[in-house]
């Protein structure tokens, strides 16, 4: 069998701490919709990694790693090609962050950009948990426990993938080549500014559009989102290159943000025109995924199109272990993988 697949393979998910929003949308998930078919694709409902901050709630995990699920599910994702499963229910993913946490050294975790930012947001810099700072360990192992090529994912969330890459390319290089060096895949949109002007969509700041709001959770939330300061009366030229919906109308109105930009240069299309213009997008936008969730949301759907994915994420699990123990010389009692 070797390392030979049919498809090249994707992997790729969500750490279940609430509901997605658009910076989710527009980072990776639109990706992993796109590309659903022409990858075989595994998403992670990554429940132990939630707990690298969130260890004393874990009560919170039952609901959230479904609403994840869901949330995937409503933008597109095809549960009959796509295999989405639970990292805690995949025993491999554990193995393999213990035998790659051997050689990958705290200082490269400790100089991570990701970790770095995330732990200034926690407030965990002079005191963070062992399974915080080697998150990006146990995230290679979520990637590499299926061979996975190619990884969709945010800009936040590069140089965790870099780890990754790393990991594949010294397991090779000290054992035997069985992983392929996954490569990352960020969205157009690299990252989409908060509500409220801040750098980015954030759950804990509360500046988001969730893929779940209400028709008119968007109107409210975009009628009240910051813009220019600069105008104050219709009139004044605008300056869309500082306005929070001027980067939405990009994002989520490619085709007509020229023209908008233009008129807002000149004066000629006043905020709540331009405003009330992105709420019709948005919820063209929101309004199928809306209707699809729907769908999935019956009793039970959910619960068994998990169960049939982490079965088919244990099996591949179990066949690249195989190749890992083999590699590694500790297939002591079937050498050869017999
Ligand atoms: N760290 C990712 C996030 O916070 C979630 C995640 C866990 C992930 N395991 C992964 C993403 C593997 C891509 C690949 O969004
Ligand atoms: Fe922003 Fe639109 Fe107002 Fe210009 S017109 S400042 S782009 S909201």
């Amino acid at each position: 069998m070797g390392n030979e697949k049919a498809k090249k393979r994707i992997l790729t998910g969500d750490r279940p701490t609430g509901p997605l929003h658009l910076g989710h949308y527009v980072g990776s998930l639109q990706n992993r919709v796109r590309l659903q078919h022409q990858y075989d694709t595994f998403i992670i409902v990554a429940d132990v990694q939630t707990l690298s901050t969130n260890f004393d709630h874990p009560e919170n995990l039952s609901a959230d790693v479904r609403q994840v699920t869901l949330d995937n599910l409503s933008v597109g994702l095809d549960p009959d090609s796509a295999k989405v499963f639970v990292q805690s229910m995949v025993p491999q993913i554990a193995e393999l962050t213990v035998f790659f946490s051997m050689f990958i050294t705290v200082n490269r975790l400790k100089h991570n950009p990701t970790i770095k930012t995330e732990a200034g947001q926690y407030g965990f810099e002079d005191n963070m948990t062992y399974g915080f700072l080697g998150y990006p360990v146990s995230q290679a192992a979520d990637i590499l426990f299926c061979r996975a090529d190619l990884v969709p994912v945010g800009e936040d969330q590069l140089p965790v993938v870099e780890v990754s890459r790393f990991t594949a390319r010294r397991f090779n290089e000290l054992y035997a080549p069985v992983f392929p060096e996954p490569q990352s895949l960020s969205g157009d949109t690299a990252r989409l500014v908060g509500l409220d002007g801040q750098a980015k969509m954030s759950k804990s700041i509360g500046n988001c559009i969730y893929l779940s709001d209400s028709p008119e959770d968007i109107r409210t939330k975009v009628m009240s989102a910051v813009t220019d300061p600069a105008r104050i009366h219709r009139d004044d030229p605008g300056h869309p290159e500082i306005c929070t919906i001027f980067s939405y109308q990009q994002a989520f109105n490619r085709d007509e943000s020229p023209d908008i930009e233009e008129r807002c240069r000149a004066g000629t299309i006043g905020c709540v025109a331009c405003k009330k213009r992105m709420v019709q997008v948005i919820e063209e936008l929101l309004g199928p995924i809306r209707e699809r969730r729907a769908r999935f949301e019956k009793p039970g759907v959910v619960d068994e199109i998990l169960l049939a994915g982490t079965e088919e994420a244990r099996k591949e699990g179990g066949r690249t272990m195989e190749m890992v123990r083999g590699a590694m010389h500790i297939d002591y009692f079937h050498p050869g993988g017999q």
